[in-house]
């Protein structure tokens, strides 16, 4: 997220900094190798190097002092028991309190449970050295990976949470050429319509995964189900996908703490465990319908199509690939695998797995497929190729990629989600 934030402030017409301390990461970036893949940002970073208007640095001192604003974008994961981890936000705001020599605006921009801002507001407080004045603000982020870029410019909207006018005018004027709704409101506000919105968003996946499980016991198709829904403007059609559950880096964890910020203010929110345990259902889901498919799993092979948790990314942070594919190892099924992007963060964290160079090669001599993340690339597969690859043509499709009517009609064996 600060990368690409970085990487859009400075086509904007800023000069950033961005400061990480992972060595190899900013060493990396110097050289204009990219940590993960996000369309279009390559081309971004080293279109602004070149203008310099971004560069990197493992010094939070050396960012804070050539800087006006600094967001903090560091890392917020989930602890064991759900709540977020804030050592890295207290960290960087500590080093940035004790490198300012005059006026800054610290903003955070990761997603944090409500109250965070004033615990940085403190930290920035007791470690300021040179007693300048500051401001802390909250500005959450809501891009999407696989879009970000896009979402970056064309927000929604655009939340400043404040606590003084010179911090609004500033944030305001960063993001006016946008053009975009922004809405001034207290930290804790801001904080909260972050979490607020992911949980929604959330309960929208998991919503539509529960009435999928319905359409399947009475044989009605949920994509239609939610194509009549989401004409109803007070719905809407976006994230009513049915299919094997949510994924990534913000969903799970910021589900998390949100039910931990609830539980410390004296709130059981059951409706969010409700999110999660659908979730988990639907993943598990998935490794049930390839067991239907193929009566006994030990000793069979299965290729699976897609391991990022979504497309467009290389993203395996929570992906359901890593449930399925653990699932269906502890079964006896040997996986042979292919993703676009994602197989060589898949290989740090799935072992034992043939990695292949195409979608044919993961058909071939597979006794089924399963599609578990929906790249395009995948619905124009030649799927006669596919069938005759396949020891038997059977199709788990976990994202309902394919229309059931065309994939039987060639003769398949096909199972989707709710249809
Ligand atoms: N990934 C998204 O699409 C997205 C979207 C909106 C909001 N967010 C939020 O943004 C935050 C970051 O997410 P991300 O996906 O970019 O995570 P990330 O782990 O990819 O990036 C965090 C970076 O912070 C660096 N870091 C950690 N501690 C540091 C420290 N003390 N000093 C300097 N650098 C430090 C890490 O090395 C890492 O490069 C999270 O709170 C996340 O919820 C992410």
């Amino acid at each position: 997220m600060g990368l690409v934030t970085g990487a859009c402030f400075a086509k904007l017409g800023n000069k950033v900094i961005c400061v990480d301390d992972d060595i190899p990461k900013v060493e990396g970036l110097k050289r204009g190798a990219l940590p993960f893949y996000e369309p279009g940002l390559e081309e971004m970073v080293h279109r602004n190097m070149k203008q310099s208007n971004l560069s990197f640095t493992t010094s939070v001192e050396e960012g804070t002092k050539a800087s006006d604003i600094i967001f903090i974008a560091v890392g917020t994961p989930q602890k064991p028991n759900g709540e977020a981890d804030l050592t890295s936000v207290e960290g960087v705001s500590r080093r940035i309190a004790k490198a300012m020599a005059e006026y800054k605006l610290i903003v955070e921009k990761s997603t944090v449970p409500v109250k965070t801002g004033s615990w940085i507001k403190r930290t920035i407080y007791l470690s300021n050295l040179h007693k300048v004045d500051f401001d802390v603000a909250s500005n959450p982020e809501f891009l999407r990976e696989g879009s970000a870029i896009e979402d970056f410019m064309k927000p929604d909207r655009i939340v400043i949470g404040v606590e003084t006018e010179r911090a609004a005018d500033i944030l305001v004027e960063l993001y006016r050429s946008l053009n975009a709704p922004i809405m001034i409101t207290s930290i804790e506000t801001a904080e909260l319509i972050k979490h607020a919105s992911n949980s929604f968003l959330a309960l929208k996946i998991s919503y539509i995964n529960a009435i999928a499980n319905i359409c399947e016991r009475v044989g009605a198709d949920v994509t239609k189900v939610a194509e009549g829904m989401g004409y109803d403007r007070r719905i809407g059609r976006e994230f009513l996908d049915a299919g094997a559950g949510y994924g990534g880096y913000c969903f799970p964890k910021d589900l998390s703490a949100f039910i931990k910020v609830a539980e410390e203010v004296g709130y059981d929110f059951e409706l969010l465990k409700v999110i999660q345990r659908i979730n988990n259902f639907q993943r598990q889901q998935i490794v049930e319908k390839a067991k239907n498919a193929l009566w006994n799993l030990k000793d069979k092979t299965i290729g699976i199509l897609g391991l990022a948790f979504k497309p467009n990314t290389d993203d395996m942070r929570e992906a359901p690939s890593i449930d399925i594919i653990r699932q269906l190892q502890q079964e006896g099924v040997q996986i042979k695998a292919y993703d676009p992007q994602a197989m060589k963060n898949a290989g740090r964290i799935l072992h034992n797995i043939e990695y292949c160079p195409s979608p044919y090669e993961a058909a071939k001599d597979s006794d089924a497929l399963i599609i578990v993340t929906e790249w395009e690339e995948f619905k124009n597969l030649d799927l006669l190729r596919i069938k005759q690859l396949l020891k038997q043509p059977v199709i788990v499709d976990s994202r309902n990629v394919f229309a059931p009517a065309k994939i039987k009609a060639l003769g398949f064996s096909y199972i989707g989600v709710g249809r």
